[in-house]
């Protein structure tokens, strides 16, 4: 087995696993992140639209963490500021054991190969004009800086890891499909040998038929090299289908988190249940309507968030609710808490 020594540990070549990674401790935690964007109305004013508020998360190594929750209510923000794609984020953070910067964005070049950032639309992340082999280098020449790999054998190693070949290297984005494309953008984020992969939603613009393709090649992917990986949808079915544990996110806040065939099981939370009914999963007990866009969510209550849109509300819930753990879940929500214990 041979390991070559980098910054924060060293990597096995079977495997492409940290050898950190495997000691147990969190791949990634996060501690109290918040992010507030200021729109050119606000500039001055001191104000901003805070879309995340006070998240915390670990992500345990070779774990798929989901990420659910309405439209607008911060999944990308989160990938983005862990990614350091967006700054002035506001909170504590550590990968593979080293403190990342939150507030600044800056990274070191080992820390951008620690955290892999994969996007929603392929053909977005490509540029139409240059071969897609242009588009991999950037991660391949920081793998090099690492681990001495040579470029090439990189581009090679992580076609071949999304089930793709050389050939398709020298392809221009209108020369392959989404689902194509989609796999080279994961063979992009692997190149680099991450510590964690941010994937935002990476089936979402693809045809239903290869949604399932890219799903299998993501558990395959956490089987075959113990990838950690954090999932985004606003589909709590297919968060279901490949998720250990799941976040679900209202408005900035962490309302519900638990393992995911759990959540799936016994949702607690009133609007993890909602969502849960708006999916083609079985109906839970109390379902609720949900038919609000979150983005106009202009009033934040300082209680319970949910509480202008829930029919369980009641005088208490205009009190702030803790997010509170009991049994490896946790919820934010009064009524809910005692159906943890
Ligand atoms: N650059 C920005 N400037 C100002 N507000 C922003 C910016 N990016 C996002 N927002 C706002 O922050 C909130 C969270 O946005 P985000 O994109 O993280 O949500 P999301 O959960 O990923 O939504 P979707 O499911 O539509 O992708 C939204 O209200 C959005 O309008
Ligand atoms: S705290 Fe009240 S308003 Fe909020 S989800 Fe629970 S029951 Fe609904
Ligand atoms: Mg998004």
């Amino acid at each position: 087995m041979t390991h070559h020594e980098s910054p924060t540990g060293s990597y096995d070549d079977a495997t492409g696993i940290d050898a950190e990674v495997e000691s147990g401790r969190p791949v990634l935690s996060v501690r109290e992140l918040s992010k507030t964007y200021t729109t050119k109305r606000l500039i001055g004013s001191g104000k901003g639209y805070q879309a995340l508020s006070n998240v915390s998360l670990d992500l345990r190594a070779g774990e798929i963490l989901g990420v659910v929750g309405e439209s607008g209510c911060g999944k990308s923000t989160l990938g983005k500021v862990i990614a350091g794609v967006e700054t002035t984020g506001i909170g504590g953070a550590e990968v593979g054991g080293q403190p990342l910067d939150l507030a600044q964005g800056t990274r070191t070049r080992d820390q951008r190969r620690q955290v892999q950032f994969v996007y929603q639309s392929p053909r977005g992340s490509f540029n139409p004009a240059r071969r897609v082999s242009a588009a991999l280098r950037y991660n391949a020449r920081l793998a090099r800086e690492v681990t001495g790999e040579p470029v090439d054998d990189a581009l090679e190693r992580a076609v071949k890891s999304v089930g793709l070949g050389a050939q398709h290297l020298d392809r221009y984005p209108n020369e392959l499909s989404g689902g194509q494309l989609q796999r080279l953008s994961i063979g992009r984020a692997l190149i680099t040998r991450p510590d964690i992969v941010f994937l935002d939603e990476p089936t979402s613009s693809l045809d239903v038929s290869v949604r399932g393709e890219i799903l299998n090649l993501l558990t395959g992917l956490r089987e075959s090299m113990g990838l950690s990986m954090i999932l985004v949808s606003h589909d709590l079915d297919v968060i279901s289908y490949v998720a250990d544990r799941i976040l679900v996110i209202y408005v900035g806040q962490i309302v519900e988190e638990g393992s995911a065939s759990d959540i799936v099981a016994r949702p607690a939370h009133p609007y993890t249940r909602a969502l849960l009914t708006a999916s083609s999963l079985p109906d839970p007990a109390e379902p609720l309507e949900l038919a609000v866009d979150v983005r106009d969510a202009s009033f934040l209550p300082t209680g319970c968030r949910l509480a202008p849109r829930c029919p369980l509300a009641e005088a208490r819930c205009s009190e702030p609710q803790h997010l509170v753990a009991s049994h490896g879940r946790s919820v934010r929500c009064w009524k809910a808490e005692s159906t943890l214990r």
